[in-house]
């Protein structure tokens, strides 16, 4: 019997998304009727995931949870999706949920988020789990003391198996917090926000992976995305642009980043070089902000 296929695992952030539709942003203190309103499953990596099945890679999500009916729907929503999970269930917490504005006539999210009290998963939690299992593991970017603590474990591990075995790391770092600037270091790939980019005044993704190259480790890729100028990496092999690939009309843009991460972490797990997975990244993104959602990105 062949040997059931290695996943792709993405730790961090799931919640509920209550998107509303517009088509022109509301006008405070007016009170607005919605082209459409619907609940979604969010979160960095929960997005990332669901990408990832549709692109028909098996993948697995952990991350923390608390008990209710909104729990209940996400976890039938990441059944759907096929999508393996590792849940720590947090009974005296509430879920993180966002109320997201989404303008129809040009794509832009605004998004208003609350995690009042929800843990991330711990290294403890995450030395549970057999990484036999896994290829490739993805952390978006949120308790980086504990996440470095997870990917030394990946470390040891990878030290003491044949090296096809090996299991790829990449991190995320989205938000400009000061705490999550250590896990540069981490990571075979890293992605970097445009936020984080222009924190440390760098005015493009060329500009940024350049000058922020000396902060990842030896060998590993750094990968920036910047919307409609698509994206750039740098790796010990040089430097790499992708242009973007705009949709005929740019519908909605929530989780484009989240997409282009998973659509670059498949390209590479399918073998693919760094241009090839770029290209890809940007393809599917640019495809994801032409619909809603993330059905029909393929
Ligand atoms: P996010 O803000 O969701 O993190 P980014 O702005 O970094 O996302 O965009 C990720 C990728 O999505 C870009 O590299 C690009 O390929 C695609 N993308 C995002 N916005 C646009 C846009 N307006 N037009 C075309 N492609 C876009
Ligand atoms: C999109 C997203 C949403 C979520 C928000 C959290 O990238 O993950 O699904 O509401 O960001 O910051």
């Amino acid at each position: 019997m062949a040997a059931k296929e290695k996943q792709i695992l993405c730790i961090g952030l799931v919640c509920l998304d209550i998107i509303n539709v517009v088509d022109k942003f509301p006008v405070e203190d007016t009170d607005t009727r919605c082209i459409s309103q619907r609940w979604q499953r969010g979160g960095n990596a929960s997005n990332s995931c669901t990408v990832l099945s549709i692109l028909g890679a098996p993948c697995g999500f952990m991350g923390s949870l608390a008990p209710g009916r909104v729990s209940d729907f996400i976890c039938d929503d990441l059944r759907r999706y096929g999508i393996d999970v590792t849940v720590i269930v947090h009974a005296e917490s509430s879920l993180p949920a966002s109320i997201v504005i989404s303008n129809i006539n040009n794509g832009l999210r605004t998004i208003l988020h609350t995690n009042r009290n929800l843990p991330d998963v711990t290294a403890k939690d995450f030395g549970k789990i057999d990484l036999t299992r896994y290829k490739w593991i993805h952390w978006e970017g949120r308790n980086a003391s504990e996440q470095i603590a997870m990917m030394e474990q990946v470390e040891q591990y990878n030290a003491n198996v044949p090296v096809e075995q090996r299991i790829t790391t990449s991190v995320e770092i989205e938000k400009t917090r000061e705490e999550l600037y250590q896990l540069f270091r981490h990571g075979d790939v890293v992605f970097v926000s445009k936020d984080i980019a222009r924190h440390f005044g760098y005015n493009s993704a060329s500009e940024a992976v350049k000058g922020l190259y000396s902060r990842v480790k030896p060998g590993a890729y750094l990968i920036c995305a910047w919307a409609e100028e698509g994206a750039d990496a740098m790796g010990p092999d040089g430097v790499f642009h992708s242009n973007a690939f705009p949709p005929k009309r740019l519908v909605d843009t929530l989780g484009a980043g989240d997409t282009f991460n998973a659509a670059v972490i498949f390209a590479f797990c399918n073998g693919k070089s760094i241009q090839e997975a770029l290209t890809f990244g940007c393809q599917i993104a640019g495809k994801k902000c032409g619909i809603q959602g993330y059905d029909g990105i393929v």
